[in-house]
């Protein structure tokens, strides 16, 4: 949470109105000259995943500070008021799922749902945000017409502006996730006494999964991308039979008949392994959201901007997801890509040439302008 205290701090410094809303949400506000047109957002995230990179999010950040101070320096003056948003819990780190600061502010999560929400202790999320002495003030749900458009700059994540020596990636459409979870519940026991063919080593069945996971999504839709990225066992000792294993998987996917045939697939493969061991595996729903195309006015303001400046660019989508998604339930939003050294995202690895923050920054610059002239 100190990211978010130092972010206001930043904020403040410019002379901006900040508030922090129940769920840990941040918003600076830089007037405008009319204060009845709705506002213009700008921002991104600071929470990050274990092992992460220094720029997921934080780029987002910094960039709409700077663009904030630049217009101070260039004394512009915009006819709409800018909101910067530092999103809370982006990453499905901590609870498990992800974007929870920007769904509390579009409405998508209630204020009942935060009840529901607990982290690896069983603390839920009013529970957290009161431990660390945040106001107690309810989030203040935004609905279509609060906001004039949204923007958002972000590290690609992934190689191909580098790959095809591109600065600037103007996103098209946002992919979404859908998490499953797989609890397979077979027997432990010990390693050196129980017959091989009496046994339901949950294990042995997990890997049956993750292998035909990884073969399903590889055939169902080339866009779709598809990982079993978490696993737990127990006892994961060993001298015991694994007795039972959880499998998290992540699907994304643009095309929904694509991730609907992926699912599909993935339930038969599930009872396919559950007859071929003799062991009781169930299948949990944790999250299927719905892939976002984002805004051709916005994506046109952008193109504006990056030509302006002559920067090579290309339209691209996201495999990744972003605060973006859940702000397009309520605004036109566009998102600016910069490259990141070798496509690294979510690790200590993630880097990013300086440069290419500068070129990011300018594109923010004049899309800002542009939108809340
Ligand atoms: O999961 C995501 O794509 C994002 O980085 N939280
Ligand atoms: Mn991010
Ligand atoms: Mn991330």
């Amino acid at each position: 949470m100190n990211a978010q205290i130092m972010a206001r701090e930043l904020l403040e410094k410019l002379g901006m109105q900040t508030s922090m809303d129940s769920v840990g949400n941040l918003i600076g506000v830089r007037e405008g000259t009319d204060p009845q047109l709705a506002p213009v957002a700008v921002g991104s995230h600071l929470d990050t995943v274990p092992e992460g990179g220094n720029f997921d999010g934080v780029l987002g950040v910094a960039s709409a500070i700077e663009v904030m101070r630049a217009f101070d320096d260039d004394r512009v003056n915009t006819k709409r008021s800018l909101q910067v948003i530092c999103f809370a819990c982006e990453e499905g780190s901590r609870f498990g799922v992800g974007c929870i600061g920007s769904k509390f502010m579009v409405g998508e999560l209630s204020p009942d749902d935060a009840e529901k929400i607990r982290d690896l202790n069983g603390l839920t999320l009013p529970q957290c945000i009161t431990k660390i002495g945040l106001p107690g003030r309810p989030v203040t749900v935004r609905g279509k017409g609060d906001f004039s458009a949204y923007v958002e700059l972000h590290i690609e994540q992934g190689p191909v502006l580098e790959t095809l020596g591109k600065t600037i990636g103007i996103v098209t459409g946002i992919a979404a996730p859908t998490r499953l979870l797989v609890q397979v519940k077979g027997m432990t026991g010990h390693v050196g006494t129980v017959p091989m063919k009496t046994r339901k080593d949950a294990l042995v069945a997990a890997a049956d999964i993750i292998t035909g996971v990884e073969s399903i999504v590889r055939r169902t839709d080339d866009n779709g991308v598809g990982t079993v990225s978490r696993i737990d066992m127990k006892p994961n000792t060993v001298t015991a039979i694994p007795g039972s294993v959880n499998l998290w998987i992540d699907l994304r996917y643009l095309n929904e008949n694509g991730r609907t045939a992926c699912i599909a697939e993935i339930k038969r493969l599930v009872a396919d392994v559950v007859s071929k061991r003799q062991l009781e595996i169930d299948l949990t729903v944790l999250t299927n959201e719905r892939a976002t195309s984002l805004s051709p006015r916005v994506i046109e303001t952008i193109t504006q901007a990056t030509n302006a400046l002559g920067y090579a660019s290309i339209e691209m989508a996201s495999g990744a997801m972003h605060d973006a998604a859940h702000m397009a339930r309520i605004t036109d939003v566009g998102m600016i890509f910069v490259p990141c050294k070798n496509g690294v995202s979510h690790a200590p690895e993630e880097s990013a040439d300086p440069r290419h923050f500068e070129d990011g920054v300018n594109v923010l610059y004049k899309t800002l302008m542009a939108l809340a002239a």
